[in-house]
């Protein structure tokens, strides 16, 4: 029987297409590149699984970092030299260089796009201060480097590059969820994905997939992100036998709502915002001394970690931290910070121009994800080459590792790589893909591995839950792969993931629908999070030092000798966990700036 005869007889109907290029993703990275590739003259499809202004990037607040310089003086290598910083040294420079000169060109492009940011008096794009922005490489006062649209810049970022993708005539596949990567001979073909309105199976061709689908906190019980944030990119990374790079560095928000885990953006403390312990004591100026509450988040986060583990928690229990803005006034709230005060009111039921926001870090952001280089091809450990690029695979956004975070990732330097890496992987894209260009045809077994592996979680018929499985592993993560780790907890950790790993094929799907099955859906993503989960704390395990938001209780220092490195990590058939590591780039692409050599990081 053919290929296509037999998963008709299994029931399942699939429809080729055929594009230049296909995004997986609608986040403002996906959006980005789509509407670069169409502007470019390639067909594109754009595959999302929620409506592209329902993404993530929807929720990101405070801003994205440029070196404009319109509240004051500013470079972009200072901007460079505070990421490197940030990232505490993992952080590749010839990236990092690249993003933050792109950094200009790419906010003027948004704003001749049409995002509305607010502005200056004098009509210039408004910029506010965020942790770790400094001035005359640390030397200088803070940096006002971040442009906002008050506090829903991602809501404006998103919308905008939505309805840019329109005007040049990309194609949308709303509500398709992303399956596997078609891959032959080590390179990436194309993707498949189901409709989940018709539950039909389509298989997209593309010279170019770019995976731009974002994070994985849902991996843990409490995050700042969506129900959707489940990496489903990733998964299908490590599927491939291909590796993720850096899982173990895992990003804490300090100001996550106590109890929602919804985000209160850092530009709260970037507009003047401070947090106190029940003492009422400004307890950062103990540990950062010079930047207070504009540390960077992992600084932050541990700072007001050990405050509760010492006593110093807020609220009956003690195990919280407040966070304050009632000081700004409620001009300054309504102008700056509407979104916040809602939010506060709602989550929190608190009237911020009155009463501190309980707070506690939260899971906000993957430094780690789908290796690349600065152009968004995907790189693997492919021989003896650790830069060697996976032809026809790119990777963007928090789905990807390029690596221009490192270790810990200065807030408002995301939304800055989403627009930057979704605008290079357009530009590369388009200087090697021809539009209209045949694809040849695959082999008839190309998708058979796919939908056997898809129709072995639908029939799954065994005795637990999606839903208790998922919290399972979320409570597991939450406890073991935290804000401090030891060797202990870790190895404990391990275990018990390896453990929930193993249950994955006892899964009950209720039902076998494939028309509108979310139970269906969230197996996928649940099997997506669980590999995610298994290289986050096996790599967690294996990094002996503490650097960024990797901290160990037990080994507390940085070891540059042996550790400054990129992990790789890569799951095997049988869950095995492997790794292999590439060095950090330590060069610049021009000679405009220096490389910026390690130090000991004080705030
Ligand atoms: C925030 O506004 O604090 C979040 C933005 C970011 O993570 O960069």
């Amino acid at each position: 029987m053919s290929e296509s005869n037999k998963y008709k007889a299994m029931g399942y109907k699939i429809v080729e297409h055929k594009f230049d290029a296909v995004v997986v993703g609608a986040g403002g990275a996906g959006l980005r590149a789509t509407m670069g590739l169409a502007a470019e003259g390639l067909s594109v499809a754009c595959l999302t699984k929620v409506f592209p202004t329902r993404s993530h990037t929807v929720a990101a607040q405070g801003g994205m970092s440029a070196s404009l310089g319109n509240m004051g003086k500013d470079d972009w290598r200072w901007h460079m030299y505070d990421t490197v910083k940030g990232s505490d040294w993992l952080g590749d420079q010839d990236a990092i260089e690249y993003m933050c000169r792109e950094a200009v060109p790419a906010v003027v492009e948004l704003e001749h796009q049409g995002v509305p940011f607010s502005r200056t008096e004098e009509g210039k794009i408004y910029q506010r201060p965020f942790g770790g922005m400094t001035t005359e490489y640390g030397k200088g006062p803070p940096a006002q480097r971040t442009c906002a649209a008050a506090d829903r810049t991602g809501h404006a970022i998103l919308h905008t590059l939505y309805q840019q993708s329109l005007k040049h005539d990309a194609n949308f596949f709303i509500e398709y969820f992303a399956i596997d990567l078609v891959m032959e001979d080590g390179e990436c073909k194309g993707v498949v994905a189901i409709d989940m309105a018709d539950g039909s199976i389509h298989l997209f061709r593309g010279h170019s997939v770019i995976l731009a689908t974002g994070g994985y906190g849902r991996a843990y019980f409490s995050c700042t992100s969506a129900h959707t944030c489940t990496g489903d990119g990733n998964g299908m990374v490590l599927r491939a036998g291909l590796a993720l790079q850096d899982m173990e560095f895992v990003q804490f928000h300090p100001t996550g709502i106590y109890g929602a885990g919804c985000l209160i953006t850092e530009g709260v403390r970037g507009e003047g915002g401070f947090l106190t312990n029940s003492e009422g004591e400004r307890f950062m100026e103990r540990y950062a001394p010079s930047a207070k509450d504009l540390a960077s988040r992992d600084v932050v986060s541990r700072a007001m970690t050990m405050e509760i583990n010492e006593g110093r928690g807020v609220g009956p229990d003690k195990d919280h931290i407040h966070l304050h803005l009632e000081h700004l006034g409620p001009e300054v709230i309504e102008k700056r910070l509407p979104g916040i005060a809602e939010s506060a009111e709602i989550f929190a039921g608190v009237d911020v121009t009155k009463e501190p926001i309980p707070v506690l870090p939260t899971v906000h952001y993957n430094m780690g994800g789908i290796p690349t280089n600065y152009h968004g091809e995907v790189v693997n450990k492919v021989g003896d080459d650790p830069d060697s690029v996976v032809k026809g695979l790119y990777a963007i956004g928090e789905a990807a590792c390029v690596s221009v975070h490192g270790a810990n990732r200065l807030g408002s330097n995301s939304l800055l790589d989403i627009v930057v890496f979704g605008r290079a992987v357009a530009h590369r894209v388009a200087a090697t893909v021809k539009p209209g260009t045949k694809h040849k045809d695959l082999p008839d077994n190309a998708i058979e591995k796919i939908m056997a592996d898809f129709d072995e979680i639908r029939q799954a018929d065994g005795n637990t839950s999606t839903a208790d499985l998922r919290l399972e592993l979320q409570m597991a993560m939450q406890k073991h792969a935290a804000v401090f780790r030891t060797q202990e907890i870790l190895e404990e950790g391990c275990e018990k993931i390896s453990a929930i790993v193993e249950k994955l094929p006892n899964l009950k799907i209720s039902d076998r629908s494939l028309i509108w099955n979310t139970d269906l859906i969230e197996a996928l993503e649940l099997r997506n999070l669980m590999s995610q989960a298994k290289v986050t704390i096996f790599g967690a395990e294996n990094r002996k030092e503490s650097r960024g938001a990797h901290a160990r209780d037990d080994l507390q220092d940085r070891d540059d000798e042996n550790w400054m490195k990129h992990t790789l990590s890569y799951v095997d058939e049988n869950n095995n966990v492997t790794f292999a590591y590439r060095p950090v780039h330590m060069n610049t692409l021009t000679d405009e700036c220096e490389v910026i050599p390690p130090a000991k990081r004080v705030y």
